[in-house]
């Protein structure tokens, strides 16, 4: 069984050094919690897959605690390189993901033979001290089972992962403020920039820094398999509950006809829409009661593990926010779409 230990000077020390022989240590970061194990050790990043459940073919991001720790990681050009500096020295540490060519130092089973490599430097206290005390870069995807929803607390993490051996998981009251995973871009061999899944650092912001245009990725409206995508994030069920989801699209107001479908469904609103069928659902929830996407974002995955566990429910309600412009409203949205497979819901025409 995993252990919980709550942070102190000891046990960041006592994780560095199980981190150094090869174990893996659960971290917070500002966005959710990593399961991390040493970048350069092939053998510790193997127990990454193992304990994930992940297939082999998805990349891992590998966390630095400054900028200088990522040269030896990348090979550039030095055109690449420039633009990876700019990035990182003005929006790191935080919740930003660079993905570009690797130097042979990284473990082939790190980038999955991609030979590239995706780094970054988190934004939380925890994930610095402990990245300082190593010294050596940290592989770490979400640490939870993979395509289930993200981890942002130790508890979400030992329901997933409490099951293995040798894993050591920080408990921290300093939240994963962000909530939702890092923004990732990508500087390929064209000098292009992409953006491969959208976070809380928008590509407007990215492109207005570098004075360069970042591409966007239209969503896959259908399943692919891992080998044919660029990166997991962009499967169309990803962040998944246990439970049947759908987005709620249309709803009229003369739904007594669904009475007993509602009854069976945790609903997920956000700025109070639905606030009104509270009597009627199992169990109600809201992103955020005012309608602020930061808070969305902070609640979204603590929410939906919330709603998987409610006793007797069956389906999951979402809201749609698709139609706002706000680039952290699309970050959310980007989670909430792929946790409900991209199923809507209209329940005017809905009946069983
Ligand atoms: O906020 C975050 O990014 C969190 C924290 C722990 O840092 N990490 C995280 O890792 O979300 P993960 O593995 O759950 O999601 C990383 C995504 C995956 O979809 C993976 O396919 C993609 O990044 N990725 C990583 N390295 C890549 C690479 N070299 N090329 C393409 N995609 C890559
Ligand atoms: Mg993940």
């Amino acid at each position: 069984m995993a252990k919980i230990l709550p942070v102190d000077e000891q046990t960041i020390f006592l994780c560095a050094d199980e981190l150094k022989k090869g174990n893996l240590v659960a971290f917070p970061t500002e966005t959710v919690y990593g399961l991390g194990a040493n970048a350069l050790n092939s053998f510790a990043v193997e127990k990454i897959f193992e304990a994930k459940k992940r297939p082999k073919s998805d990349p891992l991001i590998v966390h630095v605690s400054k900028i200088e720790d990522a040269y030896n990681l990348i090979d550039a050009t030095p055109f690449q390189k420039t633009c990876f500096e700019i990035l990182g020295k003005k929006f790191w540490p935080g919740p930003l993901t660079i993905i570009v060519k690797c130097s042979n130092q990284v473990p082939k089973n790190v980038t999955a033979n991609s030979h590239y490599v995706g780094i970054r430097i988190p934004n939380h206290p925890v994930a610095l001290e402990l990245l300082e005390k190593c010294g050596f870069p940290v592989a770490a995807p979400s640490a939870n089972l993979f395509g289930h929803t993200s981890p942002t607390t130790a508890e979400h993490v030992a329901t997933d992962l409490g099951y293995y051996q040798d894993l050591i998981i920080l408990q921290t009251d300093v939240p994963c403020h962000v909530g939702i995973e890092s923004t990732i871009i990508k500087i390929d061999e064209n000098n292009e920039i992409t953006l491969l899944r959208p976070g809380a650092i928008s590509s407007i912001e990215i492109s207005e820094h570098i004075k360069f245009n970042v591409k966007h990725k239209k969503r896959e409206l259908t399943e692919k398999n891992m080998g044919e995508l660029e990166s997991s994030g962009q499967l169309l069920t990803h962040y998944a509950p246990s439970l049947e989801s759908f987005i709620l699209g249309n709803l009229n107001k003369g739904y007594v006809k669904e009475i007993n479908f509602l009854s069976q469904c945790v609903l997920i609103d956000f700025n109070s829409i639905h606030k009104d069928m509270k009597k009627i659902v199992t169990a109600y929830f809201d992103l955020s009661s005012l309608g602020s996407f930061a808070e969305a974002s902070y609640n979204l995955f603590a929410i939906l593990r919330n709603a998987e566990a409610v006793n007797g429910a069956k389906y999951i309600l979402l809201p749609d926010f698709s139609n706002f412009n706000d680039e952290l409203a699309i970050a959310v949205f980007d989670r909430v779409y792929r946790a409900a497979s991209g199923k809507y819901i209209s329940l005017n025409q809905f009946s069983f």
